[in-house]
């Protein structure tokens, strides 16, 4: 379809749209390893493929997106890694920000964001402040974040509050606990995107994707390119979620 946008060919295909989609973002490393680079130039061109799949998932009306740029066991990385990965994610928001908030993007964070260093704790401040009015995909940016730790937070907010006397621990629903996380007020994951070809979680949003549909693709992310998306749109789409329910056709 030359000249279709996006969105058509999507609608042309019947392609369903996840509310909310989360990428771990994977493959950078050896990107880099296979042209006989640094590993940051895997980063470096990861970026770009970040910027790629924002703007596809806007053109596509997709509402959020999370993204896994750094998980809280990545700091056991080589610590000239950390640093540069750490920088280049300040860099990449200090001079996306404008281009963000044009496009109508809301942007905010999630994980332990006080362990950051305080630059970027302060960029990551200033682009949800920037951000917070629009009306566009919501970008949720995940950064030293760890499914367990959300779930650890979450748990200490409640048992707070049972201290306090708000609330019976009998009385404690999933809701009550799900309000405690990192971002509430987001739909949960229905899409759970990998490239890079490994078939696992690696502790990224353990609540939120319960019953998510698993996408693993072979490309690396530095590789991964608006058909990719659509791609893994044609695989979730053909998907039959059930919900621990049985299958429409007998219900
Ligand atoms: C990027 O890919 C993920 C981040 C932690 C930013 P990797 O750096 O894990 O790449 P591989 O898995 O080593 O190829
Ligand atoms: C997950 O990728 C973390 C991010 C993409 C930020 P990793 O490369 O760190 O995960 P493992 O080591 O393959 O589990
Ligand atoms: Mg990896």
């Amino acid at each position: 379809m030359e000249g279709a946008t996006l969105a058509d060919q999507a609608a042309a295909e019947g392609l369903h749209i996840p509310r909310h989609i989360a990428v771990v973002m994977d493959g950078n490393g050896r990107w880099a390893q296979q042209r006989g680079l640094p590993r940051l130039a895997g980063h470096i061109e990861g970026r770009k493929a970040t910027k790629r799949f924002v703007q596809a998932s806007a053109e596509l009306g997709v509402e959020v997106v999370s993204l896994y740029a750094f998980s809280t066991e990545n700091w056991s990385r080589p610590q000239a890694e950390v640093e540069g990965l750490l920088a280049l994610i300040e860099n990449s928001l200090r001079e996306e920000l404008r281009e963000l908030d044009e496009a109508d993007v809301v942007f905010r964070a999630s994980g332990r964001l006080s362990q950051l260093p305080q630059s970027l704790q302060e960029m990551l401040a200033a682009g949800r402040k920037a951000t917070a009015d629009n009306q566009g995909l919501t970008l949720n940016l995940c950064l030293n974040y760890g499914g367990r730790a959300e779930i650890v937070d979450a748990a200490r907010a409640v048992a707070t509050a049972v201290h306090g006397g708000e609330l019976e621990p009998q009385d404690i629903g999933e809701n009550d606990f799900a309000r405690h996380l990192y971002a509430p007020e987001l739909p949960d994951v229905e899409l759970l995107l990998r490239p890079g070809g490994e078939m696992r979680v690696s502790n990224f949003l353990l609540w939120e994707i319960a019953y998510a549909e698993l996408v693993v693709l072979d490309v690396l992310w530095p590789d991964f390119e608006r058909e990719h998306l659509l791609e893994a749109l044609r695989i979730f789409t053909r998907r039959e979620r059930r919900f621990g329910g049985v299958p429409q056709s007998i219900s």
